[in-house]
């Protein structure tokens, strides 16, 4: 992991944060990942979404959320008139684990140093956490998502701190669609956010 810190921080543009982790070989799940489905979407956006880890079609693709969970994560995102020109995604873990088991918390600790690295260099004005993983690793809100989603708070590992927002996994909701209700009051406050904050 020490040596994963002291990498990260040479990376000086999110093209190379991505060739320094295709190299990185401290991760288990790079060995049993096809492979690195590193991020999707603009790295300019003032939005970054940050979920778990990827799936099959992920990992096949290469890409983060495109399978079922990310087509109702595009959804989500139609819903407050944005798609993913406007966003730009990662996961806390790039690689995916076998049978899509969550990652371990050493999994994500080894990889913590590049998702922070990312989120330094994308320097986005709102970071949305999807579920607990992403949230309890970046934002250090131990309880339960359905306590701690839908309330801003800071993230001040930038030059200029992002407002976070928790939010409920798509995957969740697939499986708990009651809970959508929530999800899309939590993507109103973005809406919200982004109304009435203007680009800086
Ligand atoms: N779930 C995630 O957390 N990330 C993906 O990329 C796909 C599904």
């Amino acid at each position: 992991a020490e040596n994963a810190r002291l990498r990260a921080r040479e990376a000086g543009s999110l093209a190379e944060l991505e060739a320094m982790v295709a190299a990185f070989d401290g991760c288990a799940l790079k060995r049993t990942a096809k492979q690195l489905a590193f991020a999707d979407g603009n790295p300019e956006a003032d939005i970054m979404l940050v979920g778990e880890a990827p799936g099959a079609e992920e990992d096949r693709a290469g890409r983060p959320f495109v399978g079922r969970a990310g087509q109702l994560l595009d959804r989500m995102l139609a819903s407050i008139g944005l798609d993913r020109s406007r966003v730009y995604i990662a996961n806390v873990v790039p690689w995916r684990p076998p049978g899509n088991r969550t990652p371990t918390p050493q999994e994500v600790a080894i990889c913590l140093p590049f998702t922070l690295r990312q989120i330094e260099l994308c320097a986005p004005r709102f970071l949305v956490t999807l579920g607990a993983p992403a949230t309890q690793t970046l934002l250090g809100l131990k309880e339960g998502i359905k306590r701690t989603r839908g309330r801003w708070v800071e993230y001040p590992g930038l030059v200029r701190p992002a407002r976070a927002l928790p939010m409920l996994h798509p995957a969740y909701l697939l499986r708990q669609p009651i809970d959508k209700r929530l999800a899309w009051r939590d993507l109103r406050l973005l809406r919200r956010a982004l109304d009435e904050e203007p680009p800086r």
